[in-house]
């Protein structure tokens, strides 16, 4: 039985919550602490299982480790934004307390993501006797595990990955994100970048396209983007000659966007308003719709997984693992669309793995370093079932 603190009260952290509240044998107290009380007291008034609340503003490290010191977790889940990563793994090494994340650290002026900044953290964290679990999302997190999967028990070698993440739900507005839109358009408009024979190929912003057909979705175009999986999957999976990741995006989505690159809404840059300095990006966030209320307005469906290419005993396999979420669905469970629901739900799971002792370490861990079996089992029981498929060798 444990105690849990989850940090960040929006999309996700509603989902990783009520999740955490439907396994109350293994998290026995949960706690929801965010930058705006008001949001985990309306998470919590809207539960039937008791739930604390706190405010905390994580980019103070001290914050978060006075509020440590009182509630007193076994695991922080930390889904606040990737702003926050350092602050929070600072406040946990300093009171001995595991840590758990969804997407790696990027500073707020430059839009990078890398996990070189915690990385470091694991000769501390090992000296502490204590575990960071970074990425138990689904992208990063659940693609991890699906090609440590794969690498154990399907491919002697596996040479070729493409990770895959269509997202066909319909909100009905003409544009919105379905995570934080500051975080999702600083990822879309970035470079894209796959890693091939030992090194990283660099593409414009959105400059690959293809078109796949999806189980249960149908065809739809694919962007090659750089995501965060690869940074640690290019050291872990054996034999690799080539990562990619692939998003779809409407052409309606991609009009919106190239309009609001173009009349500069998309900057990160600050421009002086009215007298005071703002942040075109933030401004934008603040008139688009909340991603936490699309829930109840968004039909269809998601699929995410991975292709994996190699070798099994000397014979070439194609093979797809995938996961496909009802938007609608997560809603009548959680309270959410799909987006929020795919990364919650693997939050919690890691969680429960570490507080269990399934997945327990010492030191700083990306999910295929440990072993898949257990959180592929945990999938199905918890909302994420997951299906196999062999394609035909082209
Ligand atoms: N791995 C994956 O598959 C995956 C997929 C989607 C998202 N993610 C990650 O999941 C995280 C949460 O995403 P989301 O869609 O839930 O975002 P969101 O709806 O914007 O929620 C973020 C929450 O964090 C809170 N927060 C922000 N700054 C804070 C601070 N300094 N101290 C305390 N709380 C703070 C916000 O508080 P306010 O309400 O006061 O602003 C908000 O409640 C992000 O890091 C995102 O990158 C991962």
């Amino acid at each position: 039985m444990a105690r849990v603190l989850i940090i960040g009260a929006g999309g996700v952290g509603n989902v990783v919550v009520r999740k955490c509240a439907q396994n109350p044998d293994v998290f026995s107290a949960i706690c929801l602490a965010s930058r705006t009380l008001e949001k985990c007291d309306a998470i919590r008034d809207d539960m039937e299982h008791p739930i604390e609340t706190a405010r905390v503003d994580a980019d103070h490290k001290d914050e978060v480790v006075a509020l440590i010191r009182r509630f007193k977790p076994d695991i922080v889940i930390n889904v606040a934004l990737p702003y926050q990563d350092l602050a929070i793994m600072d406040a946990c090494l300093e009171t001995q307390v595991h840590y758990l994340d969804t997407a790696s650290y990027e500073p707020p002026d430059t839009p990078k993501f890398t996990y070189e900044w915690q990385w470091p953290y694991d000769e501390p964290y090992k000296k502490a006797g204590i575990m960071a679990l970074l990425g138990s999302g689904f992208d990063p997190g659940v693609t991890n595990v699906f090609c440590a999967y794969a690498q154990k028990h399907l491919f002697d070698e596996i040479h070729y990955v493409d990770i895959l993440d269509a997202n066909a739900g319909d909100h009905g507005y003409p544009f919105a994100t379905n995570f934080n839109p500051e975080i999702n358009i600083r990822e879309i408009t970035a470079k894209g970048r796959y890693w091939e024979n030992g090194q990283w190929v660099e593409t414009e912003p959105l400059a690959v396209k293809d078109v796949y057909d999806f189980p249960e979705i149908g065809p739809k175009d694919i962007y090659l983007l750089y995501h965060e999986e690869m940074e640690s999957l290019v050291k872990h999976i054996k034999g690799l000659k080539r990562i990619r990741f692939w998003m779809t995006f409407s052409e309606k989505y991609l009009t919106h966007l190239n309009v609001l690159q173009n009349v500069g809404m998309t900057s990160i840059e600050p421009i002086r308003f009215e007298g005071r300095d703002i942040i075109p990006l933030q401004f934008l966030k603040a008139v688009l719709p909340d991603p936490g209320s699309l829930g109840p307005r968004t039909k269809g469906k998601a699929n995410i997984g991975c292709v994996f290419d190699g070798v099994k005993d000397g014979q070439r396999k194609k093979i797809h693992i995938y996961s496909v979420c009802d938007h609608q669905a997560c809603y009548r469970e959680v309270k959410s669309q799909a987006v929020s629901y795919t990364t919650g739900v693997p939050a919690m799971i890691g969680a429960m793995l570490m507080v269990q002792g399934v997945w327990m370490g010492k030191g700083v861990f990306n999910m295929e370093q440990l072993d898949p079996d257990p959180f592929m089992e945990a999938l199905n029981r918890h909302g994420l079932p997951w299906q196999q498929r062999e394609l035909p060798i082209d």
